[in-house]
C-alpha cells in the first residue's frame, strides 16, 4: 500500500510520522511545494525507524510523479488560521490550493481514496469532490475524530478516568456549530449523563466547540498532533479494512434530510472508503442543532460556489 500526504507542514508531517509508526503501509510520499521541507521531514521520520522499530519507507518530494498509484491521499496543503481568524476566513486561499492539488494527484493516480484535512474542512471536501469527479465514497474529510477526541479528552479529565473508556458521537460541521451528542456518549458503557451533571457537561460541550480556537490562541497557529493522529487513524481503518465507525465529513444525499453537501456524520470506514453512512434516530433538538450546523456550512459553501473555481 502507498499513501501520499500533500502538505509537509505541521499536520502533514504529523500524519506521515504517526502513520509510519503504525507500520502498515509500504511507502509514504510526503509532498510539499517546498520540496526540501518534505524531503527533510521524510528523512527525519525515516531516521526514527530503527529507534521506534518500523519499516515504512518514506519519500519527500515536490514532484507529483512520485505520488503515482497511491492508494490513499491525505491533503493537508493550505494555510492554517492565525489568532482572530475563523476557519472560514481561509477559503479564498485554500480553495485554490485544494482544487489544484486534487487535479495534480489525479493526473498520476486515477482512482485514489482522498482524505481532506485543509480548512474550512466541510467546504474544502466538497470542493475536492466536485473537482475530482470520483465516487463520493472515495472523497471525504477528517474533523470528527479530532473534535470527538477533544470532547472525550475533556470528559476524561472532568471524570478523572481514562480517555480510552470514553466513547462518543459528534456530528455536524467542523466549526463552532458542531454537535456533540450526550445521548450517544458513554464511559465504559455507562451513559455519561449518569456520571456528570448538566452544567459541567454543557461547559465541556462549549469548550469542545471552541477547541480549535483554544489552541490557536495558545500557539499562534492551529493544532497538529491530534489532527495528524486522527487522519492517520482514518488511513489505518482503510488500509487494514477494519470497518471502524468514525464521524467523518461525507457527502449527504438525503440522509438526515440534507442533500448534496458535506457534513460530519458517523460512517463505516474500510478498504473502499466510506462503506456506509449511519443514520441515527436523532431527537427533535439534536436534529435542529444538526440542521443549524448544516446552514452554517451552506453559507461558506455559497462563498465557494461564488468563486466559480469548479
Ligand atoms: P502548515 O502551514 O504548517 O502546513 C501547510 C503546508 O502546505 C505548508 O508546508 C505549505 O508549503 C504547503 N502547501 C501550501 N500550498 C501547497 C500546494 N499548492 N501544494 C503543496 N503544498 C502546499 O499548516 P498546518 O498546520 O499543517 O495546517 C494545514 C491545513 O490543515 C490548514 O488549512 C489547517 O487549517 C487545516 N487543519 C485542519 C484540521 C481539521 O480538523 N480538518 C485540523 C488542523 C488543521
Ligand atoms: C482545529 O480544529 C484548526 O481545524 C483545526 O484545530
Amino acid at each position: 500500500m502507498k499513501v501520499t500526504v500533500v502538505g509537509a507542514g505541521n499536520v502533514g508531517a504529523t500524519v506521515a510520522n504517526v502513520l509510519a509508526h503504525k507500520d502498515i503501509v509500504q511507502e509514504i510520499v510526503l509532498l510539499d511545494l517546498k520540496g526540501d521541507l518534505a524531503k527533510g521531514k521524510a528523512l527525519d521520520t525515516w531516521e526514527q525507524s530503527p529507534i521506534d522499530y518500523y519499516s515504512t519507507r518514506l519519500k519527500g518530494t515536490s514532484d507529483y510523479a512520485d505520488t503515482a498509484n497511491s492508494d490513499v491521499v491525505v491533503i493537508t496543503a493550505g494555510i492554517p488560521r492565525k489568532p482572530g481568524m475563523s476557519r472560514d476566513d481561509l477559503i479564498s486561499t485554500n480553495a485554490k490550493i485544494v482544487t489544484s492539488v486534487v487535479k495534480s494527484i489525479l493526473a498520476h493516480t486515477p482512482n485514489p481514496i482522498i482524505i481532506i484535512v485543509s480548512n474550512p474542512l466541510d467546504v474544502m471536501t466538497y470542493a475536492a469532490y466536485k473537482v475530482a469527479g470520483l465516487d463520493s465514497s472515495r472523497v471525504f474529510g477528517m474533523a470528527g475524530i479530532l473534535d470527538t477526541g477533544r470532547y472525550r479528552s475533556f470528559l476524561a479529565e472532568a471524570l478523572d478516568c481514562s480517555p480510552k473508556d470514553v466513547a462518543a458521537v459528534l456530528m455536524g460541521g467542523h466549526g463552532d456549530t458542531m454537535v456533540p451528542l450526550p445521548r450517544y456518549t458513554t464511559v465504559a458503557g455507562i451513559p455519561v449523563t449518569e456520571l456528570i451533571d448538566d452544567a459541567r457537561l454543557n461547559a465541556i460541550i462549549e469548550r469542545t466547540k471552541k477547541g480549535g480556537g483554544e489552541l490557536v490562541k495558545l500557539m499562534g497557529t492551529s493544532a497538529w498532533y491530534a489532527p495528524g493522529a486522527a487522519a492517520a487513524q482514518m488511513v489505518e481503518s482503510i488500509v487494514k479494512d477494519d470497518k471502524r465507525i468514525f464521524p467523518c465529513c461525507v457527502r449527504l444525499d438525503g440522509q438526515y434530510g440534507l442533500k448534496d453537501m458535506y457534513l460530519g456524520v458517523p460512517v463505516k470506514l474500510g478498504r473502499n472508503g466510506i462503506e456506509s453512512i449511519i443514520e441515527l434516530d436523532l431527537n427533535e433538538n439534536e436534529m435542529k442543532s444538526l440542521h443549524e450546523s448544516a446552514d452554517a456550512v451552506s453559507k461558506v459553501m455559497n462563498t465557494f460556489k461564488g468563486m466559480a473555481i469548479v
